[in-house]
């Protein structure tokens, strides 16, 4: 979490921050800050609690100078609450001429701030950060290096972090280092960036290097170097950013989140592209990594992944069972690491993540590859920790995902869930060579099938308007309805902080049935009526159970499906498709849903209360 952004070149830096800080503010929104060196060498710093606004108000009140060369963060809160004070850049050294900002958790802090509290230093927060900020600040008064001091204190630092230091007396240099936090330089001409993922400096070049773990990035507008925390150098490499810089902009829409869900169909195109020929056949080029004796010789895949990332492995989890026969096992990242798990060197880990930096999962990853694990990821930001770590990644072509709840990583994830399964499918032998390109074509139509229930969603629209007082919404669904159930239940306690579950609709009459009571709003995924598997019989005895207690029954069904109206006060219908591929189109009523409720209780729909988009700690 906390975004980070560094600059050093032409341009007005404070728009250059500020700019990237809008894009980079879902990483934490609990407080911001800049520094900057004016041109006549004055190092000055602006933060306060809240929101981005909340620090652009206060530089509209005390202007800053103009400036090459700064740094700029965006918090959410670790070590001390969210107050100006713990807000970052922090200042070290006595004359305060050191700024300093710093994602992730500086586990030795205590330490640390023992051996400079018992040396006079004076602390102006409670954080971990400003400890970094002032051992630099000394070791460079001793040394008179900025780099070797740099380089001295990071190395005496322990658990997460990506640090960014500028100095009053070098105001050429940013200086960089990375543990355990995402750090990614942009290369600009006669300018250079640094920022927590490209969204930091999309605006102004494609031109990107991801910094290793343990290295050290020596910025100046002229010049990149990059160095090992024990002085070696690196030879980076670049790479082109394929995200459009509109794409990370509101663009009209009242809310990032509602521009995500509209973005839903070309995210679903562009995971599908150049992956799906015309007659249905799956080419996955990027599993190159993983050899076709590798594919022959898994024995199990376990899908790794938090939060809305690990709906999409539930999903794939029905698809690659069914189509390969791999047995498939889902776990949420933090307890898969912690619990001793059996991996061996046949078995797949699968990890699902839209950021690729979230902790838990690349913990789990790491686990699993020093058991002799092969890791494939699924991730939608280039250069992300997790894509550099994995043997080998599918991109989903979501674009930049702005708003902290997930809407179009996640549909995007889905497919590339799909497209895995027909591609194992396939490899494996275990499904006929016809029945997969059949799926593939049908596969094939969903962009515009989703683009069928965005234009009809407005009869959804007005029920949530009508349920903002609810206090409790249940969600049920089965087979790949129940992994949408849960995603609906998350995005309304996310987004409009209502208590709500998702069950499996199997599951009902052992014991959550007891929570119906008169006027209870429940959602129904149901199946297709002309489902093989007979669930479609199955789910609408479940309704018949929970209205006969009273229950408000909101349906999303099948276009066709004649007998659930008769049984729901509501129904969105969404368009026919193969059973296993209805995720994609029953998760969107229930996203706009959220959206729209949260709207009417007046909440921020991007930046919900608490959380943070990428979730770089433990
Ligand atoms: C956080 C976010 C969730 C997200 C999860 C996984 O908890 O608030 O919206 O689903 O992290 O994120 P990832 O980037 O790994 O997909």
């Amino acid at each position: 979490m906390c975004g980070i952004i560094g600059y050093v070149g032409p341009k007005s830096t404070l728009d250059v921050l500020l700019g990237g800080l809008r894009r980079l503010e879902y990483r934490g929104y609990d407080s911001a800050g800049v520094s900057v060196i004016s041109a006549g060498g004055n190092l000055e710093t602006r933060k306060k609690a809240g929101k981005l606004d909340n620090l652009v108000s206060e530089i509209t009140s005390h202007p800053l100078p103009e400036s090459h060369i700064g740094i700029g963060h965006t918090r959410w809160a670790t070590h001390g609450a969210p107050t100006d004070g713990n807000a970052h850049p922090h200042l070290g050294g006595p004359t305060s001429k050191l700024s300093l900002i710093h994602n992730g958790i500086i586990e030795n802090f205590g330490a640390l701030k023992a051996e400079l509290l018992a040396a006079g230093t004076k602390f102006a927060s409670e954080t971990d950060s400003e400890v970094a900020a002032h051992l630099i600040a000394a070791e460079f008064e001793k040394t008179g290096d900025l780099p070797k001091a740099f380089a001295n204190v990071v190395n005496r630092l322990h658990g997460a972090f990506t640090i960014l230091v500028i100095h009053e007396s070098q105001p050429d240099v940013v200086l960089a280092a990375r543990r355990n936090a995402p750090l990614v330089i942009g290369l600009g001409d006669g300018e250079n960036f640094l920022g927590s993922d490209v969204a930091a400096f999309v605006e102004h070049t494609d031109r990107a290097i991801s910094v290793g773990q343990d290295e050290i990035v020596i910025l100046r507008a002229g010049s990149v170097e990059v160095r090992t925390f024990d002085g070696a150098p690196v030879t980076p490499t670049e790479f082109k950013v394929d995200w459009d810089a509109s794409a990370a902009s509101k663009g009209g829409w009242s809310s990032f989140m509602a521009k995500e869900i509209a973005d839903q169909p070309q995210a679903v195109a562009d995971t599908l592209m150049g992956r799906l020929e015309s007659d249905g056949s799956v080419v996955l080029q990027e599993i190159d990594g993983l050899s076709a004796e590798d594919i022959k010789n898994i024995d199990r895949i376990i899908m790794v992944a938090c939060g809305t990332a690990s709906y999409a492995c539930d999903v794939a989890k029905y698809a690659i069972e069914k189509f390969s026969r791999i047995p498939v096992q889902v776990e949420l990242s933090h307890e898969f690491r912690y619990r001793d798990p059996i991996v061996t060197e046949r078995t797949l880990i699968v990890a699902v993540s839209q950021s690729g930096e979230t902790m838990d999962t690349l913990m789990a990853t790491r686990y699993a590859k020093e058991q002799g694990a092969k890791v494939l990821a699924i991730c939608n930001t280039q250069g992300a920790t997790l894509a550099r770590e994995s043997d080998a990644v599918i991109y989903t072509h979501a674009g930049p995902e702005v708003a902290v709840a997930s809407t179009k990583a996640l549909v995007a994830q889905i497919t590339a869930g799909y497209l895995l399964a027909l591609f194992l499918g396939a490899g494996r032998g275990a499904t006929a060579q016809a029945e997969l390109r059949r799926l593939g074509q049908e596969l094939l139509k969903m962009p515009a099938n989703v683009t069928h229930v965005l234009e009809r969603l407005e009869p959804i629209r007005e029920l949530a308007k009508k349920m903002a007082d609810a206090k409790s919404v249940l969600f049920l669904g089965r087979n790949v309805g129940f992994p949408v159930a849960m995603e609906g239940a998350l995005k309304l306690k996310e987004l409009a902080y209502i208590h709500a579950e998702g069950f499996a609709a199997g599951e009902l009459k052992h014991g959550p049935i007891a929570l119906i009571e008169e006027g209870q709003p429940v959602f129904v995924i149901v199946p297709s009526p002309d489902d093989v598997d007979s669930l479609h019989p199955k789910v609408i005895s479940n309704i018949q159970e929970i209205r006969a207690r009273g229950a408000k029954v909101i349906a999303i069904a099948e276009e066709g499906d004649a007998e659930v109206g008769n049984y729901a006060e509501h129904v969105t219908y969404v368009p026919k498709c193969e059973n296993i591929f209805s995720s994609i189109l029953t998760v969107i009523p229930l996203q706009c849903f959220a959206l729209e409720l949260s709207t009417a209780k007046g909440l921020d729909v991007d930046q919900p209360r608490n959380l943070a988009k990428s979730v770089t700690v433990e």
